[in-house]
């Protein structure tokens, strides 16, 4: 059964109508019941046009006159990385709750602003980080809460530097929370490396390798190695966990095919994972959107909060003070106060 059936329609305005608003987010919303996509924004009028026809809602060029006008209940932000924090702080001002694509902000105390104003507002701020969503990632968590592994040991991960960020918030989801922080980095001189958007904060998507240490509350330990010259459909994700009672192997996991291979060892153990017919990437949007929506209406899900994007992003910054210190960072950094922001611009600068 569709959650939302028999409830008053969810009106949902979208701000950034690129690539992933069109080709998932449009799509996923469309398929919940209860869910109207009303209105959506681009600052290209044209690509704002093409998404309300396909879309059948109205198009603007401007999210605050969006916002005035439809006083939308939830607004998706799937603007450019460091396009993210005026748009979601507006959007909840403007009483709406808010799904902000990861990495929620280009700046430590951009991401602060959003999850401050989420709490003034009491709106619900949630982040995209759907690999969550993988079927092959709720098992493993399905498995971990019934303490099948007994105490951990180590929880690794390998993975493609576009989802470096993705293994950050997945690991803590699946191990708990993080006390100290250590990594190292290296960057290539090739631009064609360089992703688009520079956060000066964090590491995000490194041009060449990134090595990550954490250790968690519980006294396990979590690594996490990256690399931009690795190839999405050969190698996107694999994520390895001992504990004293086995070790379960999340392998296989590519960008035309999510579902990969969990495995429990020693057994060698194959296991079934419940995922439905479809393996492609957008199994992850519909699930993460649709976890959303139901946490929206109040159910418990696993949809990501702005406060669990925040921590991905207090990772990502002591990784960048680890390296430039030569040190360990202990977790969670000192919060910073209530400072206006600087206006967001964009920042490509420092390459990495
Ligand atoms: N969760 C995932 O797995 C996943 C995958 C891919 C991309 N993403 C994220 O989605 C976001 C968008 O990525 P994309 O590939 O769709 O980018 P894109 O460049 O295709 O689309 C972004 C759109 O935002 C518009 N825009 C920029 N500033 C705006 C503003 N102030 N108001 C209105 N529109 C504005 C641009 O004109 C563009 O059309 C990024 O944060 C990216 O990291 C997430």
């Amino acid at each position: 059964m569709n959650p939302g059936a028999g409830l008053p329609p969810l009106r949902v305005a979208v701000i950034g109508c690129g690539g992933i608003a069109t080709s998932q987010h449009g799509p996923a919303y469309q398929k919940l019941a209860g869910v109207e996509i009303i209105a959506g924004c681009d600052i290209v009028a044209e690509r704002a046009r093409e998404f309300a026809t396909r879309f059948a809602c109205r198009a603007y060029t401007d999210y605050r006159e969006m916002l005035e006008h439809e006083r939308p209940d939830v607004v998706d932000v799937c603007t450019p990385e460091d396009q993210h924090v005026e748009p979601t702080i507006a959007a909840l001002a403007a009483g709406a709750d808010v799904l902000c694509e990861k990495i929620m902000a280009h700046t430590l105390a951009g991401g602060q602003a959003m999850v401050r104003t989420a709490a003034r507002t009491g709106r619900f701020l949630g982040v995209d980080y759907n690999y969550r969503f993988f079927p092959i990632f709720q098992e493993v968590k399905r498995r971990l809460a019934v303490g099948e592994l007994g105490q951990l040991a180590l929880v690794t991960a390998y993975t493609h530097a576009f989802c470096f960020h993705h293994a950050i918030d997945l690991l803590v989801w699946l191990a708990g929370p993080v006390v100290t922080v250590v990594g190292q980095y290296t960057a290539t001189e090739d631009p064609r490396y360089h992703y688009r958007v520079q956060c000066p904060d964090f590491v995000y998507v490194p041009s060449r390798n990134v090595c990550l240490t954490l250790r968690f509350a519980s006294g396990a330990l979590g690594v996490i190695c990256a690399s931009r010259f690795d190839d999405l459909h050969a190698n996107m994700l694999r994520v390895e966990i001992v504990g004293e009672q086995g070790r379960l192997t999340a392998d296989s996991i590519v960008i035309h095919d999510i579902i990969g291979r969990l495995t429990r060892w020693p057994e060698k153990a194959e296991i079934t994972v419940d995922a439905g017919t479809e393996r492609g990437f957008n199994v992850a949007f519909e699930r993460a959107i649709r976890a959303f929506v139901e946490r929206v209406r109040g159910a418990e899900t696993d949809a990501a909060t702005g406060e669990d994007g925040l921590t991905v992003l207090e990772i990502e910054h002591a990784l960048k003070i680890s390296q430039a210190e030569g040190r360990e960072v202990a977790l969670p950094l000192p919060r910073i106060g209530e400072e206006p922001l600087e206006r967001e611009g964009p920042s490509r600068h420092g390459r990495w």
